[in-house]
C-alpha cells in the first residue's frame, strides 16, 4: 500500500516524501507544479503532474496504484494574496479539497492527513495558543484552512474518512544536506527573506515594525523544523491506521522567537552583519503567536528534533548557500 503526497513537489510536501521513504513507506506524488518544482521530488517516485480539482485525475491514481492515505499539502498560500483574490483561494483550497474527498470516498480511500495554519485563530485570545481555542481567521487563507477542516469533519461523521489535521505554525529550515529547500518564487517568509542578504541579493532586510508589545519591539513567532513537521505527518498516520479518532493538532515549538532573535541566529550561522532596516508593520500581523503542543507530543508522541533557531537556520542556509538560485527548473 502507497500514500499519495499531493502537493509533494512543494516546500513542505518534498520534505515529507523524503521522510516517508525514510520510514519505509511507498510514496505517490501528485502536483500541478503551479509553485512546486519536479527536481524537489526523487526520480525513483512515481509522479503525476496534475491538479487535484480534477477529479478524473485523482480517479486514474486511486485506480492504477494501491493507496492507503492520503497526505494533502496543496494550497495557495500567500496570506496577502488571499486578502486581494479571496476567490483564487477559495476556488484552489476548497474546491481542491471537496474534490479530494469525493474522490476518496468514491474509491474507499479512509484516512487523510492535512496542512493546517495557525492561520486558523486570527488574532489570538491568549498564548500559547491551544486546539480548543476560537477560530477567528483574519483573512481568506486562514478562513479557507478552516472551512477545509469543517469539510473534513462533517464528511467523516457521514463517510468512513478518518482525519488529522495539523496546524502548522512557521515552518523553516531545509534537508539537513541543503539537498532540497524552501524555493518559493515569490517569497514572504522571514528566514528566506533574512539569508538573502548573505547571499548578496538583497542589501538588508527589513524588520516590519518594532513598536510591537514585545521584549525588543519585534513579533514573535513559533519557529518548526521542516523534517520535525514531517516527521508529524508520518506520527499522525500511523495514530489513524492503530484506530485514533479525527483530531485537530498544533504544530510547533512552544517557544516564541523574535524577528530580532532570528536575523541574530542568522548572524551568527552565515558569519554575516545583515544590515537591517526598520520598516512599518506589515497590516494583519499578530504581535505573537505560539503554539502549545502539548497534544501532538502527547497523543502523537511527536518529539521534535530541532530545538534552537540556529539549528533551524543552519539547514536552511545550507540549502541556499548551495542552490542560490533555487531549483533549476
Ligand atoms: P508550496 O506552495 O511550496 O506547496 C504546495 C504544493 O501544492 C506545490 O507544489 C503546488 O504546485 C501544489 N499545488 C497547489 N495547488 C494544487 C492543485 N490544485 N493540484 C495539484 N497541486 C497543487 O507550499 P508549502 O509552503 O510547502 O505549504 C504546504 C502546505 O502547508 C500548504 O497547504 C500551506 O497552506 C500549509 N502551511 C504552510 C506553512 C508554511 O510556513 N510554509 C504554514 C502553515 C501551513
Ligand atoms: N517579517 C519581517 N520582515 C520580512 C518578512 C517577515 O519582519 O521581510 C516578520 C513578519 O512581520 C512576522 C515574522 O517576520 O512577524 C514572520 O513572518 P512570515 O511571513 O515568515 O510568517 P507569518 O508569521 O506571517 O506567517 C505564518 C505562516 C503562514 C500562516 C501565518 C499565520 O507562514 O502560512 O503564519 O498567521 F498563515
Amino acid at each position: 500500500m502507497a500514500v499519495l503526497i499531493c502537493g509533494g513537489a512543494g516546500y513542505i510536501g518534498s520534505h515529507n516524501v523524503r521522510v516517508f521513504m525514510k520510514h519505509g513507506e511507498e510514496v505517490i506524488v501528485v502536483d500541478n507544479l503551479v509553485t512546486g518544482h519536479r527536481a524537489s521530488v526523487p526520480d525513483n517516485v512515481k509522479f503525476y503532474e496534475g491538479d487535484i480539482r480534477n477529479g478524473e485525475v485523482l480517479d486514474k491514481i486511486f485506480t492504477e496504484n494501491k493507496i492507503d492515505a492520503v497526505i494533502h499539502f496543496c494550497a495557495c498560500s500567500l496570506v496577502g494574496e488571499s486578502v486581494e483574490k479571496p476567490l483564487k483561494y477559495f476556488d484552489n483550497n476548497v474546491w481542491g479539497m471537496i474534490s479530494l474527498l469525493e474522490a476518496m470516498q468514491r474509491n474507499n480511500i479512509d484516512k487523510i492527513i492535512f496542512s493546517s495554519s495557525a492561520a486558523t485563530y486570527g488574532e489570538p485570545d491568549r498564548i500559547p495558543i491551544l486546539e480548543s481555542d476560537n477560530t477567528n481567521p483574519t483573512n481568506p487563507y486562514g478562513e479557507s484552512k478552516l472551512i477545509m477542516e469543517k469539510m473534513m469533519k462533517w464528511v467523516s461523521n457521514q463517510h468512513k474518512i478518518n482525519y488529522v489535521s495539523l496546524r502548522y505554525f512557521n515552518v523553516a529550515g531545509a534537508w539537513k544536506d541543503g539537498s532540497i529547500g524552501e524555493d518559493h518564487r515569490y517569497e514572504t517568509h522571514l528566514v528566506p527573506l533574512i539569508l538573502q542578504v548573505p547571499l548578496g541579493k538583497r542589501p538588508h532586510i527589513t524588520v516590519y515594525g518594532d513598536d510591537y508589545p514585545t521584549k525588543d519591539g519585534t513579533c514573535i513567532r513559533d519557529y518548526v523544523h521542516v523534517c520535525d513537521i514531517a516527521e508529524a505527518h508520518v506520527l499522525a498516520l500511523n495514530y489513524l491506521r492503530n484506530g485514533g479518532k479525527s483530531d485537530i493538532f498544533n504544530l510547533g515549538s512552544g517557544d516564541g522567537y523574535s524577528v530580532m532573535e532570528m536575523i541574530n541566529a542568522a548572524r551568527k550561522v552565515s558569519g554575516h552583519a545583515i544590515p537591517v532596516e526598520i520598516g512599518a508593520r506589515r497590516p494583519g500581523d499578530p504581535a505573537r503567536l505560539v503554539a502549545d503542543s502539548h497534544k501532538a507530543r502527547e497523543i502523537l508522541k511527536w518529539s521534535p528534533e530541532y530545538v534552537t533557531m540556529e539549528d533551524i537556520i543552519s539547514t536552511a542556509w545550507a540549502w541556499h548557500k548551495s542552490h542560490p538560485q533555487g531549483y533549476t527548473d
